[in-house]
C-alpha cells in the first residue's frame, strides 16, 4: 500500500508556473507568488460517478484551490468548483464534474495551486501540482453488462481492506460498491483515510468508482456531519440511483438503528424528516425515471436489509420496493452472510454480505448474477437471478 501511495504521488507533477500574471484588464501590478508548490498526499479518486456525472476529491499538504482538466479526445475542458461565488481554498478538494456523455473514455489531470495567504486583495499565491492524467468512463443506460465489486462493515480494519481489495478484478469490474460502517465511528480526518479510504483508493487507483452507501455507524462521532466531503456525490445526498446498463442500482441511506429519541443520541438525531425526505425521492425514482422503468434489474444497495429504523418499521419502503418490482436488496450491517429468496412479504431477493467477504455482481439483459467469496477464497454462495420480464 505505502508502495502504492508513493508510486501515485510521484505521478503528481509540479508545473511550471513562475510568473505572477495577475488578472486580465487588472492593475498591473501582480500578486505574489512564492517557489512553492503542494502536495497531494491523497487520492485523486472517483466518488459516486453516474452516466453523466462525477465528483473526483483529492488532498493536498497545504491550502491550495484545486481544478480539473478533462480531455475528451481532442476537446479540453476545465472545472472549477466555486461556492457562493468564491474558489474554495482548502486541503480537501472536491470537483464535481456534471454534463459527461453516457458510456464514454475520459481522462482527467487534478490539479492544485498553492494559496500562501489569503489577503484581502493580492492574496499570496504559490505554484501549482499536477497528477498524470487517469482514464474513467461512464456508465450507461445502454451498455451491455455491468460488473460491480461489493464489501461492507469493514469497520477500521485495514488488514480486511487489503484481503478484499486483492480478491477485486479491477480489470473487469466497473465499479466498486461499500455498504457502509467503515468506521466504529467517524472522529478525524486521518482516520477517514487511514482507516478506510488511503487503502480503498490505493488499490482502487484514480480511474474506478467508488460508490457508497452510508451505515449507521457513520452517523456516529465528532466528524460525523463531515464525513459527506470525502464521499462527495454530485447530487449531494447520501443516496442516488445510476443507470447501469441492464441494471438500475438504487444507492440508499439507512440511517440509524434506533429512534431519534433514544438517549444515547442526546436529541442530535432528526432522521425522521430525513428518511421522509429519502422515501419522496425513491417514489419519484420509481414512478418516474425512465431507465428504472425499462431496465433488466432493479437493484436496492443498502446498509440495514430492513431499511434502518423507521417509525414504521419500513412498511412503506418495503411496500414501494415490491410495487415497484425491485429484484435484489443487497445490504451489509450484520457481520454475516444470509440469503433469503422472495416470499410473501418481500417479492425480491435479499443478499445480506459478510464482514469478510466480497461479492461480485454481474448483469446481462438477460442474468443477473452475484458470487459471494470470502477472504479464504471459499464461494460462500452464488445466486442468479432471471430477468423477469
Ligand atoms: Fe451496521
Amino acid at each position: 500500500m505505502k508502495h502504492a501511495q508513493t508510486a501515485l504521488a510521484s505521478l503528481c507533477l509540479g508545473l511550471a508556473v513562475l510568473t505572477a500574471p495577475g488578472m486580465a484588464g487588472a492593475q498591473s501590478e501582480p500578486y505574489k507568488v512564492f517557489d512553492t508548490k503542494p502536495v497531494i498526499t491523497e487520492g485523486p479518486y472517483l466518488s459516486a460517478l453516474s452516466d453523466t456525472a462525477v465528483s473526483v476529491m483529492w488532498m493536498t499538504d497545504a491550502p491550495s484551490h484545486a481544478k480539473l482538466r478533462l480531455y475528451d479526445g481532442d476537446k479540453v475542458r476545465e472545472i472549477e468548483p466555486q461556492v457562493d461565488g468564491l474558489v474554495p481554498v482548502g486541503q480537501r478538494h472536491v470537483v464535481t464534474v456534471t454534463g459527461l456523455e453516457p458510456g464514454k473514455h475520459y481522462s482527467y489531470e487534478a490539479i492544485a495551486t498553492r494559496v500562501v495567504k489569503l489577503k484581502p486583495y493580492w492574496p499570496d499565491k504559490g505554484l501549482s501540482i499536477s497528477c498524470a492524467p487517469a482514464t474513467f468512463t461512464t456508465f450507461s443506460p445502454q451498455q451491455a453488462k455491468i460488473s460491480f465489486s461489493v464489501v461492507t462493515d469493514t469497520h477500521e480494519d485495514t488488514a480486511r481492506i487489503g484481503r478484499l481489495m486483492k480478491m477485486v478484478d479491477w480489470d473487469s469490474t466497473d465499479a466498486l460498491l461499500h455498504l457502509g460502517d467503515a468506521f466504529h465511528w467517524v472522529d478525524s480526518e486521518e482516520q477517514v483515510w487511514s482507516k478506510w479510504l488511503r487503502p480503498t483508493v490505493a488499490a482502487m487507483g484514480p480511474g474506478k468508482p467508488l460508490l457508497f452507501a452510508r451505515g449507521n455507524h457513520e452517523l456516529r462521532g465528532a466528524y460525523a456531519r463531515q464525513l459527506a466531503g470525502y464521499v462527495p456525490t454530485p447530487e449531494g445526498t447520501y443516496y442516488y440511483s445510476r443507470a447501469m446498463g441492464p441494471v438500475h442500482l438504487l444507492v440508499l441511506d439507512t440511517a440509524e438503528d434506533k429512534p431519534d429519541d433514544t438517549n444515547v443520541y442526546a436529541q442530535l438525531n432528526r432522521t425522521v424528516p430525513y428518511r421522509e425526505s429519502e422515501l419522496a425521492w425513491l417514489r419519484g425514482e420509481v414512478t418516474g425515471n425512465r431507465h428504472f422503468a425499462k431496465a433488466p434489474f432493479r437493484v436496492v444497495a443498502m446498509h440495514q436489509a430492513d431499511w434502518g429504523w423507521l417509525p414504521d418499521s419500513g412498511a412503506a419502503w418495503t411496500a414501494l420496493a415490491n410495487q415497484a418490482g425491485v429484484d435484489l436488496v443487497i445490504a451489509g450491517h450484520d457481520h454475516a452472510f444470509s440469503y433469503h429468496a422472495p416470499d410473501k412479504t418481500h417479492a425480491y431477493h435479499t443478499l445480506i454480505l459478510g464482514q469478510d467477504q466480497l461479492a461480485r455482481v454481474d448483469a446481462t439483459d438477460r442474468t443477473l448474477t452475484v458470487k459471494v467469496v470470502s477472504d479464504k477464497g471459499v464461494t460462500a454462495h452464488t445466486l442468479t437471478i432471471p430477468v423477469r420480464r
